[in-house]
């Protein structure tokens, strides 16, 4: 099969489309046909960093969306021709930017009917991000305050609509251009990072969704009631924040997402019940993953980037 595969760390020319032997499915295990597999930036930040894994080679990606090919002893929840999305465990499961990949049948569910492959492969790693942040970690409730910086990227342009599906009063970062879209969303309010102070305009929150880190993440603790509880998801220099948090009597996490049958089901619930649509701002062929990566690593993406497998 084909894959996206490098040997060494380094810029996106160390991504060669390779063929590699096509995986078997282990106990418990689909083999799934790849239609399209979303890029994220833990994908550029593990190709030039090696992160959590390591040293080459690897094959990346976490987002997946295709048919199940074959069925590994004791799965019984999927059968060859289900088609399905969800996210590899993360880190070690990664090997989606590939003609097929194996993954534990919980990392997956049925895709609705009227999402795309493309749109279905964008969504996993995004959505799971934002359930995870804001409902498990955050608990967030009706008529609370949120939050979201980075309201119109990935992570960020799910957040909100997940947030406004919880009955939330959503307020976005993001720069001016891209207001019309986070308010398409459904944010209440947004504010333009670059020219107004998001602490005084944003007022008291319950909860604040950041996947900024440095700046940003202290100075958010400042707009939280007492109580009120920030989910970092960049989970690096928490002790300062946790410092930080205390003397304003807040709360502070970070987390790192994971993949998540349950969460999965509540995503492909909101897609169906049409609260939820995924903004497909850019597709690529798998061979030009390394285009994908370059778009991504300028941080400014509205939305997701996809790579199309087939
Ligand atoms: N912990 C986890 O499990 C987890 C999971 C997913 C992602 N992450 C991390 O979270 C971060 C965001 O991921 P993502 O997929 O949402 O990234 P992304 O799609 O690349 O984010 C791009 C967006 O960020 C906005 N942005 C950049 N700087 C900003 C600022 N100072 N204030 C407000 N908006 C800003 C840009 O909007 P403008 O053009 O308007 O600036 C752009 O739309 C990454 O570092 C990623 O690695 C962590």
């Amino acid at each position: 099969m084909r894959a996206i595969r490098q040997e060494t760390l380094g810029g996106t020319d160390v991504l060669h489309e390779t063929e590699i032997p096509r995986p078997d499915p282990g106990v418990g295990q689909i083999l799934v046909a790849v239609h399209a597999a979303g890029v994220n930036p833990t994908d550029w930040k593990h190709r030039a960093f090696g992160l959590y894994l390591g040293e080459p080679p690897f094959v990346l990606g976490w987002d997946v969306s295709g048919t199940v090919t074959a069925v590994g002893a004791g799965v019984s929840l999927f059968a060859p021709g289900d088609e399905v999305f969800g996210m590899l465990p993360y880190p070690y499961g990664a090997g989606s930017h590939a003609e097929y990949v194996t993954g534990p049948t919980r990392a997956f569910v049925h895709k609705p009917a009227g999402l795309s492959h493309t749109e279905a492969g964008a969504l996993p790693l995004v959505s799971l991000t934002a359930w995870q942040a804001l409902v498990d970690n955050a608990d967030l409730r009706p008529g609370q305050r949120v939050l979201i910086h980075a309201a119109a990227g990935g992570v960020g342009h799910v957040a909100v609509q997940i947030a406004k599906a919880r009955g939330a009063h959503v307020i976005g970062t993001a720069s001016a251009a891209k207001h019309d879209f986070v308010r398409g969303l459904g944010a209440d309010e947004v504010i333009d990072y670059r020219t107004a102070d998001f602490v005084k305009e944003a007022g008291e929150v319950d909860v604040v969704l950041d996947p900024l880190a440095g700046e940003t993440r202290l100075r958010s603790l400042e707009t939280l009631v007492p109580g009120g509880i920030l989910v970092s998801i960049l989970p690096v220099r928490m002790d300062e924040v946790h410092a930080r948090a205390a003397e304003l009597s807040v709360r502070a996490t970070s987390m790192l997402v994971e993949h998540d049958q349950a969460g999965m089901k509540a995503v492909a619930d909101l897609v169906a019940s049409g609260r939820l649509k995924v903004h497909v701002s850019g597709t690529y062929p798998l061979a030009d993953a390394a285009k994908a990566h370059a778009e991504g690593e300028t941080g400014r993406v509205t939305g997701k980037l996809v790579l199309t497998v087939r």
